[in-house]
């Protein structure tokens, strides 16, 4: 039995259902959450069992918690939203979705018996956490022995600081806290006892046009971020946006994605 830590409430909490309780539907028909690779791949790393309770945490539209329902017997999908909960409840039942429970609740407080999960998910929700450590220790205390949490999110490439990158993503979303390095995600992951089982890095293309508009982004902000990222100081910054003219978006740029699983050692 493990101690229950008080009850967390993140700094953000306020700013995150303002930024995603109005664009909740456009999550749902989002390219990015619907589509990017990091989808498929998860399901071709974890390999979940038809025997298997997961739990999607920051579930967003739904898209990771209607994809692992084909795999597993049943999904428990938490968002701290209730729009964005609105938005994926209505998906998974045009999904034909009857595995899927879901429930407003915070990541830094996951709402499980201790050693209950088989799999837990968190993708591209990680760099909205306040505190990343606790929400690790939480799902190593509710995942059982030998359970797997598979985390996909945007991440920052080398072990330096990539003010400019986080900078961006906060002018796009002021409920953004902080893309982590790889170094940073594993060194979380080991310290709260997980054993890391495979991590991947890739990058997705996105359009500014429409990455603007998903973030409800004013105009004055829009101005601020074109200067940002068309004419980012730091070479490594421009190294990673590799911004290309677009017709249609304006200009075209890359961001990171890390694909972490990680298992909780089966002898506890
Ligand atoms: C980009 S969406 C997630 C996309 C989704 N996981 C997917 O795979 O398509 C980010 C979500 O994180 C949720 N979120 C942010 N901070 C949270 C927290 N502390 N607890 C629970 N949900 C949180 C937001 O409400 C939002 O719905």
């Amino acid at each position: 039995v493990s101690k229950t830590l008080p009850y967390y409430v993140p700094s953000n909490i306020d700013e995150i259902r303002r930024q995603f309780g109005r664009s909740s539907l456009d999550y749902v028909r989002c390219p990015v959450q619907a589509g990017d690779y990091t989808l498929a791949r998860l399901v071709e790393l974890v390999k979940p069992l038809p025997h298997w309770f997961a739990l999607d945490v920051a579930t967003g539209a739904g898209h990771t918690a209607i994809l692992v329902s084909n795999y597993v017997n049943n999904v428990l999908a938490i968002d701290a939203t209730p729009e964005m909960l609105d938005a994926a409840i209505a998906f998974a039942k045009s999904n034909s979705r009857s595995n899927i429970q879901f429930q407003q609740s915070d990541a830094h407080n996951l709402p499980c018996f201790d050693s209950t999960v088989d799999l837990v998910t968190c993708r591209l929700a990680v760099h909205h956490f306040t505190d990343v450590p606790r929400f690790f220790s939480e799902a190593y205390r509710v995942l059982k022995p030998g359970g797997v949490l598979a985390i996909i999110d945007s991440h920052l490439p080398h072990n330096v600081s990539f003010s400019e990158i986080n900078k961006i993503q906060k002018v796009q979303d002021s409920s953004h806290v902080s893309c982590l390095t790889r170094e940073k995600f594993e060194a979380i992951s080991v310290s709260t006892g997980f054993l890391i089982d495979q991590i991947e890095e890739g990058s997705i293309r996105l359009g500014f046009r429409d990455w603007i508009t998903r973030g409800r982004v004013a105009e004055k902000q829009r101005d601020e971020l074109r200067h940002l990222m068309r004419g980012c100081a730091h070479p490594d910054t421009a190294a990673v946006l590799k911004i290309e003219n677009d017709a249609q978006q304006d200009f075209t740029f890359s961001f990171q994605r890390i694909i972490m699983i990680c298992k909780k050692p089966s002898a506890v």
